[in-house]
This record gives C-alpha cells, sequence and structure tokens, in this order.
C-alpha cells in the first residue's frame, strides 16, 4: 500500500529531536523556529513531559469517558487557574478541527440558529462546520458547502452590524491571531464590538487559539491581550506539546446535557498527562512570560533587515513580511543554514513560531542565518 499523496514533503527525515533541535536520519541537526506548524510549545522532548506521559502509560495509558477519570479533573482545575478562565468549563476532544467543531454545534444547539459569520483568509480546520467557515474554496468539498456561511472582513464593523442584526447567527467564529493566513489580527476595538453585539444578539462568540493560545501570543490567550471574553474557546496545537489533544473551554453561562457531544478518544489518560506537563512546565519556567518578553528582541533584530517591510504577530506567534514570495528563501534556509520556518497563505510571510523556552541566543543564531540568505 502507498501512502495517499496530499502532502508536498521537504527532503529531510527526522529521527530524534531535543528542545530546539531537531536531528536528521544523517544526524544533521536542524534548529525549529516553526515547532510542527506551531505545536512544540515547551520544546522537543522536555525532560519533564517525556516523564509525566511515561509514567501514565505505565499505569493506564485510556479508558473511555464512559468512566470516572480524575486526570480530567485535575487538568480543568489546572488550565482554569493559569488560564484565568475559572468560569468556564471543559470538553475535551483530539484536534483543532474537532474543537472548532464541537465549538460551532454547541453554539448551534444553545442558540437554536444555523448562520456562522467568519472572517475572510481565516483557518479553521478541514472538518465539516470548521472547514465551512474557513475561507478557502479550494479545500471545500460539495459536501462542506451546504453549510450557512458568512465571511467578512476585519475591522469592518458596519458590515459586521448588519450581518449579526438579521438575527439567525448562532456564532461568530474567529482566529484572534490568524495563523495560516499571515498573523493579521484585528483592533481592539473591533473585538470589544464584536464582543458586544454578540451578547445583544445572542450569538456566540468562539475564540479560535488553536494556534494563538496556551501562551504562544504572550499571554494565556491571545483574546487577552483585547479585555474581551469569549464564550467558547477553543485549543489545541501547543496544549499537547505533539500529543494529539484538543479542547474547547466553554462559558459557564452555556449547559451541558448528557449526550449533547461526545468522542471516544478526547480527555484519554495519556493526552491529560501530556496537557498537564504542558502547563507545569509553562508555569515552573514562565515560559509565557518569555515569549512576551522575546516579542520586543525579534522585533529589535527585524527592524536593523531592509528586505522585512513588517513585522506581524505577538509574543513568539511572529511573521516576518517580505516585498517577495518566501518560497524560495524557506527551502533555503532549511537547506543551506539548517533551519526549519513556516510558510502562510499570504505568500510574502515567513512565519516563526519556535517554542516558548527559546532564548536570545536562539534569536540571534535566527537572524544571522536569515542575513545570510536574504
Ligand atoms: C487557528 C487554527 N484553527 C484550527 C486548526 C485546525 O487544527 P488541526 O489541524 O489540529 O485540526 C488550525 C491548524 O492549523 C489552526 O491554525
Amino acid at each position: 500500500m502507498n501512502l495517499f499523496d496530499v502532502y508536498p514533503l521537504y527532503d529531510v527525515t527526522p529521527v530524534s529531536a531535543q528542545g530546539i533541535v531537531v536531528t536528521d536520519d544523517k544526524g544533521t541537526e536542524y534548529l525549529d523556529f516553526y515547532g510542527g506548524h506551531a505545536v512544540i510549545s515547551i520544546g522537543h522532548s522536555h525532560p519533564h513531559y517525556v516523564k509525566r506521559i511515561t509514567e501514565q502509560l505505565n499505569k493506564i495509558g485510556f479508558y473511555s469517558n464512559s468512566v470516572k477519570n480524575p486526570l480530567q479533573e485535575e487538568l480543568a482545575t489546572k488550565l482554569g487557574q493559569l488560564s484565568n478562565c475559572e468560569n468556564y468549563n471543559l470538553f475535551l476532544c483530539n484536534s483543532g478541527a474537532e474543537a472548532n467543531e464541537n465549538a460551532l454545534k454547541l453554539a448551534s444547539f444553545h442558540t437554536g440558529k444555523s448562520r456562522v459569520i467568519a472572517f475572510t483568509n481565516g483557518f479553521h480546520g478541514r472538518t465539516s462546520a470548521a472547514v465551512a467557515a474557513t475561507d478557502n474554496p479550494k479545500i471545500n468539498a460539495p459536501i462542506n458547502l451546504q453549510q450557512k456561511v458568512t465571511f467578512l472582513p476585519f475591522n469592518d464593523l458596519q458590515a459586521f452590524q448588519v450581518e449579526i442584526e438579521k438575527g439567525d447567527v448562532c456564532a461568530v467564529i474567529i482566529e484572534t491571531i490568524q495563523g495560516v493566513g499571515g498573523l493579521d489580527e484585528p483592533s481592539t476595538e473591533f473585538y470589544q464590538e464584536v464582543a458586544s453585539l454578540c451578547k445583544a444578539n445572542k450569538t456566540v462568540l468562539i475564540a479560535d487559539e488553536v494556534q494563538c493560545g496556551f501562551g504562544r501570543s504572550g499571554k494565556f490567550f491571545a483574546f487577552q491581550h483585547h479585555d474581551i471574553q469569549p464564550d467558547i474557546i477553543s485549543v489545541a496545537k501547543g496544549m499537547g506539546n505533539g500529543f494529539p489533544v484538543g479542547g474547547i473551554l466553554i462559558h459557564e453561562d452555556i449547559k451541558a446535557s448528557h449526550g449533547m457531544l461526545g468522542t471516544t478518544f478526547g480527555g484519554n489518560h495519556l493526552a491529560c498527562a501530556a496537557t498537564l506537563a504542558v502547563l507545569e512546565v509553562l508555569e515552573d519556567e514562565k515560559l509565557i512570560e518569555n515569549a512576551a518578553h522575546l516579542e520586543g528582541y525579534f522585533k529589535a533584530l527585524a527592524a536593523d533587515i531592509p528586505q522585512i517591510k513588517r513585522v506581524k504577530g505577538k509574543g513568539l506567534m511572529l511573521g516576518l513580511e517580505f516585498d517577495f514570495e518566501v518560497a524560495g528563501l524557506r527551502k533555503n534556509l532549511i537547506h543551506n543554514q539548517k533551519l526549519f520556518t513556516g510558510g502562510a497563505k499570504d505568500k510574502h510571510v515567513l512565519r516563526v513560531l519556535p517554542a516558548l523556552n527559546i532564548t536570545k541566543a536562539h534569536l540571534d543564531t535566527f537572524f544571522t542565518a536569515l542575513k545570510a540568505e536574504l
């Protein structure tokens, strides 16, 4: 059997990784400034993470959601404390798309309505409602187009008000900082107006924090830069540092009923242990503070490079905008400088999404390599 050929691949085969260093099958070391699509939050194979998952596996790796799992409660408590979201309840699943799928479904259950407002250039995943709310016709099959979704641009309050006041919108879904699209984000004023119009129109506000959450923006959640309180917050990626886990934080005003949502694998013992390990390292090593601190250092170094038109993003969710397409530059950074970076839908943006425990010295290395290739 062959693999279903959907991924264009770089000719690199990682076989081990530690911290920010990824080693391939030939023994070549690469510096990872991409974290496998913003997934590696506390560094590859962090010793505490390895220990916690190993110990858990030696006890029990999985049982279904039909029995008690105290690790889920421990996780909900710790997540509530660290994120300052104690007035939310947690539902666990396995990926970012699944988190958004459940968020949208829950919004529709809760309001009895079915239209969604999403934003231009957004990405929410590849499952049914999530992909329909993703502004990319190429990844929407005819079956997905049955969903009712209206795409609006950021910062156009008038257009937003007209749409939401039609009264049929169950959810507004927004990536607080766009990832795949290329690091765009609307103004604080826009966020606050959107939040208050959602309340006034009994519409659920979903913050998609799959990529920008779990400390990456320099606050636990990126919406916390804007002083708003979404009704549902979706999380995945950095949450498990590579272990497949996702979830939604649901404001306590939205009530659960048995059978409303469900999953076989979501919230299993190993996923909880992985996520608890991530939270413990984020807290013990003050990694959110580190992400916030390094943003300024990164932006100062970027300001010295004339080819960079603009630096976008927050914390360690950063994008460098050039006046040329960056595919060739990314290839050269991998092959000549042994350095992984990311691209975006906006082909002029180079995405930088390293583990949150990198240092200034790593950023110095990054910019030396970048200058060499420019
Ligand atoms: C903001 C955002 N939401 C959702 C997803 C989908 O996550 P997953 O690939 O885990 O389904 C992604 C993935 O890139 C993302 O960046």
